[in-house]
């Protein structure tokens, strides 16, 4: 063992240790869902999960998952095109891209590796990506990765900004890729995405969403953002999770024209060098969509909660990011009270992570709060009530 290279990773932990952000999740002993157990026993409210229709632990996904396993085994023990893909990939495939109203889609393993396939894919060194400032890591990465001729970081949602680049760019040839978010996942809010859709129009431009955030939560059949604005179909190329409201197990997709997803499938790398989903997790997905689509109830009961709690929120005069995904961050600013906050959530049975800086802007630490369905009013109002407290007595200290 080199105990020089042991000790400069030691070093690297201490540094990580001394600017507070040392992660030491608590580990769980039961589902994921409203409320959990953890290993020493106690029972915690979960405020920060992205399992936002509660199918984690829905009796029907669980069960295809589970027969799903039965049928097709463990796992696909190959990537797909040396050893054949399996039907339930092909039958998830079909379900996503009907969510998303397109022709075709294409699962990964995950969304981050949905998101690298499909920009290290669609940009060459002839285009310019043009990319929210807010946008999700995986966006960046995948951006970092491509041999795009140029990289252009555009202000956060503003359309002037997006505007004046796009057409200084439409002066030179080559394509050019609007790359955003739906759902931002720090802030709760959306992309303006109808004003973005008409710009990329006008521009003659191609535009990547990843809904990782709206799917499943957004638009009147929580087919995501796109179907919130009106447009559903009709940005270019739409990526997303499996991981969050369609049953929270992990896998990414990406749903677009036919001719984009083949060339995906013919030559992106996370697909052609990287095992696929288990065909278990493509049934219990696949039972998420169909449950989301014949249980309207689940959409309404997240949508209330989502309402009691910005209401409740405003009540006690705590701040909070406007928008209307189920992300809800409550602002501390001051990145110890956040963590604080936090800290204090847990001793009282409630989960909810802060967020400080790398993770968002210095002085705007936060704790994420994320609602799902399966909150009841009881859980609502005591998480509420709790956060207020126990601001009122961090902020004191
Ligand atoms: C906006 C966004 N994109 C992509 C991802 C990555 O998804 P996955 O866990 O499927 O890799 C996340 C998860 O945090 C996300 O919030």
């Amino acid at each position: 063992v080199n105990e020089q290279f042991l000790a400069e990773i030691t070093a690297a932990l201490a540094a990580i240790v001394e600017q507070g952000s040392y992660k030491s999740p608590p580990t769980l002993v039961s589902p994921q869902s409203a409320a959990v157990r953890l290993v020493d026993g106690a029972e915690v409210l979960v405020f920060c999960s992205n399992d936002y229709l509660g199918l984690a632990s829905d009796a029907d996904v669980v069960a295809a998952g589970i027969d799903g396993l039965r049928r097709y085994g463990a796992g696909t023990a190959s990537v797909r095109f040396v050893c054949g893909t399996f039907i339930p990939h092909v039958e998830l495939e079909a379900e996503l891209a009907n969510l998303q109203a397109t022709e075709a889609a294409l699962t990964y393993s995950s969304c981050w590796s949905a998101n690298l396939a499909a920009l290290t894919t669609v940009v060459d060194d002839s285009t310019t990506v043009l990319s929210d400032a807010l946008n999700h890591a995986s966006l960046i990465d995948g951006i970092r990765q491509s041999r795009a001729g140029r990289k252009v970081v555009y202000p956060h949602s503003d359309m002037a900004a997006l505007a004046e680049l796009l057409s200084d760019c439409s002066r030179t040839p080559g394509r050019i890729l609007i790359v955003t978010d739906g759902v931002f996942s720090m802030e709760g809010d959306l992309a303006p995405l109808a004003d973005l859709l008409e710009l990329a129009e006008r521009f003659d431009a191609v535009v990547l969403m990843d809904d990782s955030h709206g799917t499943g939560v957004l638009g009147r059949e929580g087919r995501g953002t796109a179907e919130h604005f009106g447009v559903l179909g009709e940005v270019d190329i739409v990526t997303g999770t499996l991981g969050k409201a369609l049953g929270g197990a992990a896998g990414g997709f990406v749903a677009a024209r036919r001719p984009v997803v083949d060339l995906l499938f013919q030559s992106s790398r996370p697909q052609i060098f990287s095992n696929p989903i288990p065909p278990s997790v493509a049934c219990s997905a696949q039972q998420a969509i169909r449950t989301l689509r014949a249980r309207p109830e689940l959409l309404r009961r997240l949508r209330d909660n989502v309402k009691v709690f910005r209401d409740g929120l405003a009540e006690r005069g705590l701040d909070s990011l406007p928008g209307e995904s189920a992300i809800i961050p409550v602002v501390l600013y001051d990145e110890k009270l956040a963590e604080r906050l936090s800290h204090r959530l847990l001793e009282e049975g409630i989960l909810v992570t802060a967020f400080r800086y790398p993770v968002v802007p210095t002085g705007e630490a936060r704790i994420r709060v994320q609602i799902t369905a399966r909150h009841t009013r009881d859980d609502l109002h005591r998480t509420l009530d709790t956060i207020a407290r126990c601001a009122k007595e961090v902020q004191a200290r």
